[in-house]
């Protein structure tokens, strides 16, 4: 695990999108996995900013999302298919065809999620997958458990993850129970990592992941195996290090 630690959110961010252009300047064609919730933010602000400088060009780059709510249309602004377009996919010029996030919708849970881990083999597998990572140590929506999920699968959300997710809705009643999520070995499969965690609150987290024992309590613990992982902390994410 290569770990750098940022000054600050924005340095965090900064860093992130260099790693980012970087892949797709090293091959215009990839395939990125990507994440929502607040840790991407301003990395996407900063992909944006750089696209529009003219130093990258999505047009062949196709991508697949961790994780979508179970029950939400993507009109619904909290849909990660609505956080996706406004945070990223509506100002550059990716290829909509090229976009891939489960569908929260699907009258056929288990067919969605054959089909979804197929599209990813087909594409040629993840190239860089870029990893938020909660307070739970979950990655994508793997919450703790006493087992590591292989592949996408429909997932019922912990308390906490509802609780901390409640912030982006009116009461923490509207929050859906579950989501379609990649699973440990989907994202284990992906050439490259890059895992970000910002705040004081992922502090405990990130030590858990980086010196603690390899657990499916901590399924961001399982890392530790994979050949090619960077995580990129601000300084009070990585004040238990
Ligand atoms: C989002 C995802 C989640 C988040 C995690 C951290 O697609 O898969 O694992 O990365 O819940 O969320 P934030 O960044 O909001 O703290």
């Amino acid at each position: 695990m290569r770990i750098i630690v940022a000054n600050d959110y924005e340095a965090m961010s900064k860093k992130a999108a260099h790693i980012i252009v970087s892949q797709i300047v090293l091959k215009p064609n990839c395939v990125l996995g990507l994440a929502t919730g607040s840790t991407p933010i301003d990395t996407y602000k900063e992909l944006i900013n750089l696209y529009k400088m003219g130093v990258i060009d999505f047009s062949d780059v196709t991508s697949f999302n961790l994780d979508e709510y179970f029950g939400l249309p993507k009109n619904n602004p909290q849909s990660y298919d609505y956080f996706m377009k406004a945070n990223l996919f509506n100002h550059i010029n990716i290829d909509d065809e090229k976009i891939n996030i489960p569908n929260g919708m699907t009258d056929n849970v288990v067919r969605e999620c054959a089909e979804y881990e197929k599209k990813i083999e087909a594409a040629g597998g993840i190239d860089l997958q870029l990893l938020g990572i909660g307070r739970n140590g979950h990655i994508g929506f793997n919450e703790p458990s006493d087992h590591f999920e292989p592949k996408t699968h429909l997932v019922q959300l912990d308390e906490d993850t509802i609780k901390a997710n409640s912030r982006f809705f009116d009461s923490i009643e509207d929050v859906p129970t579950k989501a379609i999520s990649m699973g440990i070995g989907s994202i284990m499969k992906a050439k490259k990592i890059l895992l970000l965690a910002s705040g004081a609150e992922k502090a405990d987290a990130i030590y858990d992941t980086v010196k603690g024992p390899i657990t499916p309590k901590v399924p961001a613990s399982i890392l530790q195996l994979h050949p090619d992982v960077t995580i990129i902390v601000d300084k009070e994410a990585a004040s238990r290090l």
